[in-house]
């Protein structure tokens, strides 16, 4: 293990990223300005011919990053996993979805491990990054790759290190939000705190692999938890007629003890609506009935159908029924400045909307056209008054692009789920 430690100091190791999307590319240039040649792995070919063209599709990754990394020789990608022959470490970066029952589903881990089998040697270093239940790393990994006659620990290194990274975040990205890192072994932990320090400011060892896995769970858990209270608070807020929004902000002024969530349409994106799910499966497989993560689960999917409820009531007041009425859309991506509509929350906004009879449109400048579910819309510029001509605006995702100022002027009803109105008033707005 020495021998690589010593590589990877040197910085003469070769390293590999399975899986390039929003956890795997940031990744693979992080490691390529480190000076480390990168091979960077995936089975959709069409991304690893935009990475040799040095074109990005990920937002917080621009073009001109990736050409660099190209042009200098430090990052080349394919779909070819005889690459892993010649690397000394692999990352696996590969989703890790749910069932529709919500169980997990580790297929891409499973077939992305079942691929490092094929080549393993001795003297390798493989992490997952994945989100996962804890456990996985040495349950379902480290057999996989054992079953080629190495061990783990004395063969090669495995190791779980979760990405905590945040697309669209402009102050902490890859390089700045600490690492947490447990092995197998010492010598484990060891070599992929050694690969880590190279290029990441800060890197937390912990005992296990579990330790690390559970980490990440305990992470998004507590957001999800929180959403789902906030979410609830929201719900009884209506009921008692009190603008939720006030009281959070005033909340908020308390200098400890209290940190602000927000409510919303419900939760989006590849990680809190799904992770905690991952934790309550293998909780209920060792016997424990986890109570937070199913209840607040059941509080922030409940969210969609009262924004949609908001919108009922705001058109009947207009005399108006969600059957055949304009609905217009503003913001389709689960979160401001990406353009990722993974669980989105407004598509079952939109979803229920349609169900109803509603016809609808939106406008969402990272989301240009959307073609999920049996939508077949794109994204309509908000210029020339388009949206006076709407029965009602919803604003389901706060991007700083939009002028939420003119919105509120020119159109008829705008149902506000993220206070992006914050401060306006008019008998045109309802908020959540
Ligand atoms: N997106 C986030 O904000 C975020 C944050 C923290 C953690 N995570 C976790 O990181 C993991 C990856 O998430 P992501 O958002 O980067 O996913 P993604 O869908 O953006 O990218 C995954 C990539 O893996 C590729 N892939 C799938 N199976 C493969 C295989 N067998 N071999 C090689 N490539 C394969 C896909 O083609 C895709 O390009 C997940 O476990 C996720 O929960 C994501």
């Amino acid at each position: 293990m020495q021998a690589l430690i010593d590589r990877i100091r040197r910085r003469e190791a070769r390293c590999g990223i399975i899986g390039l999307g929003y956890v795997g590319l940031p990744l693979a240039l992080e490691f390529a300005r480190a000076g480390f040649h990168t091979t960077g792995i995936d089975v959709d070919a069409s991304k690893v011919e935009r990475i040799g063209a040095g074109r990005s599709y990920i937002v917080d990754v621009s073009d001109a990053e990736i050409a660099e990394a190209v042009e200098a020789g430090r990052l080349v990608a394919t779909t070819d996993f005889a690459a892993i022959r010649d690397l000394d470490t692999i990352n696996i970066c590969v989703p890790t979805p749910l069932r529709k029952t919500k169980d997990p589903d580790l297929t891409h881990v499973v077939n992305a491990v079942n691929e490092i089998r094929r080549y393993l040697r001795r003297g390798q270093l493989v992490i997952l990054e994945s989100t996962t239940y804890p456990g996985t790393t040495e349950e379902v990994v480290q057999p996989a790759l054992e079953s080629s006659g190495l061990r783990a620990g004395r063969d090669f290194c495995l190791a779980f290190s979760p990405e905590r990274v945040d697309p669209g975040n402009p102050h902490w990205g890859t390089r700045n939000i600490p690492k947490v890192v447990g092995g197998v072994t010492p010598d484990c932990t060891a070599a992929a705190v050694a690969l880590y320090e190279q290029c990441v400011d800060t890197v937390v060892p912990v005992s296990s692999t579990r330790v690390a896995e559970m980490v990440k769970l305990l992470e998004n858990t507590f957001r999800s938890v929180n959403i789902g209270l906030v979410n609830e608070i929201a719900l009884m807020s209506h009921a008692l007629g009190i603008d939720v929004w006030e009281v959070i902000a005033a909340a908020k002024t308390k200098p400890f003890g209290f940190m602000a969530f927000y409510p919303g349409p419900g939760l989006g994106g590849h990680c809190i609506p799904i992770d905690p799910f991952y934790l309550s499966w293998k909780a209920k497989m060792n016997g424990f009935e986890p109570r937070f993560i199913e209840l607040a689960g059941h509080i922030n999917e409940g969210m969609p159908r009262f924004v949609v409820e908001k919108v009922t009531d705001a058109l009947n007041v207009k005399r108006k029924a969600i059957h055949g009425s304009r609905i217009h859309v503003l913001g389709v991506a689960y979160k401001p400045g990406v353009n990722d509509i993974r669980e989105s929350p407004a598509l079952n906004v939109m979803r229920l909307l349609r169900d109803k009879g509603a016809v609808l449109s939106y406008s969402d400048p990272y989301v240009p056209a959307l073609r999920e579910d049996g939508f077949a819309l794109d994204s309509l510029p908000l210029q020339n008054g388009y949206l006076g001509d709407v029965d009602c605006v919803v604003i389901l995702t706060n991007h700083r692009e939009f002028d939420y100022r003119a919105v509120a002027r020119t159109a008829r009803l705008v149902v506000d789920t993220r206070n992006a109105l914050a401060g306006l008033q008019g008998d045109n707005i309802v908020r959540l």
